[in-house]
């Protein structure tokens, strides 16, 4: 069976249509798939009829789960967390801010599944940018610079207990939990190669990049937000909007991606797994 694949209009972004995920899968179909991830690095699978088990099986058939640090599971899965808005939720946003998943982990995970579960009849679509697009088109020099540094990465601006969902977060239904550990840092190359397609990514963004080695912290706040300005131009951007039944799944190694509002008194919910990293 070859998969008929729509590209977006963007750099990176495509949507398949016609393929049932809810059973066993042919390994045939996930090397199929697989492929078409690494091209286009967001696909979205329309139409789906998948419960927890098939999202189980599905990031278990796209590489194994990652570790998840800061989320509870929903309950009765050890890897499934909930993506999860009410209706009349006030707290901020949830992951409104541009990153990698976890890139502060030593191991950061490949991918991220998320199941569409409530879809709001407007708004809170996902954006995704293209961090190979954006690498490729700077001048040679600009990239040598770039190649020579290390970026340092933590979860302590999101999860630490003085966080934007630590200890003053309040209202949430999403089961987030924020501990001291979200102050540890890891260091990853600032430009990464992708273990899998080879190509050369920025790795960096302001939600998890705290510093670069070498810079003081003010001068490597100012460089993660200019970076982050020319890794999210509207050029490498794809919006992806959600339709109830959808499946998506992105590459943490070669896009950035962030959530968006606009579905103010209505529920949202997503279910998500992550891919662990290549072995
Ligand atoms: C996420 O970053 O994991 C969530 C994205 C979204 O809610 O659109």
């Amino acid at each position: 069976m070859t998969l008929a694949v729509e590209r977006s209009d963007s750099s990176c972004g495509a949507t398949i249509r016609g393929v049932d995920l809810s059973g066993p899968l042919d390994p045939e179909l996930v090397s199929q798939i697989r492929s078409i991830w690494l091209q286009h690095k967001v696909v979205a699978f329309a139409d789906q009829q998948m419960d927890d088990d098939a999202l189980e099986r599905f990031t278990l058939a796209m590489g194994g789960f990652g570790e998840d640090p800061f989320f509870d599971p929903i309950a009765g899965s050890e890897h499934v967390a909930a993506i999860l808005r009410e209706a009349d939720e006030t707290s901020g946003l949830f992951a409104e801010s541009w990153h990698s998943d976890w890139s502060f982990l030593p191991k950061p995970p490949a991918g991220t599944c998320l199941l569409a579960v409530d879809i709001p009849p407007v708004g809170g679509d996902t954006l995704f940018a293209d961090q190979v697009a954006a690498f490729a088109v700077l001048p040679e020099e600009r990239k040598e610079y770039l190649r020579s540094l290390t970026a340092i990465h933590s979860a302590q601006r999101g999860y630490a207990p003085s966080g934007l969902y630590g200890d003053a977060d309040e209202g949430r239904s999403m089961a987030i939990r924020s501990d001291e550990s979200a102050n540890e840092t890891f260091e990853h190359p600032l430009i990464i190669t992708h273990p899998e397609t080879g190509e050369e990514a920025i790795f960096a963004s302001f939600s998890y990049t705290v510093g670069i080695k070498g810079m003081s912290d003010e001068e490597a706040l100012a460089f993660v937000l200019d970076l982050q300005s020319w890794q999210t131009r509207d050029e490498i951007v794809y919006r992806h909007r959600w339709e109830p039944g959808m499946l998506l799944m992105w590459d943490n190694r070669s896009v950035i991606h962030r959530a968006t509002g606009g579905y103010e008194g209505y529920r949202r919910e997503l279910h998500r797994t992550t891919i662990a990293a290549a072995a």
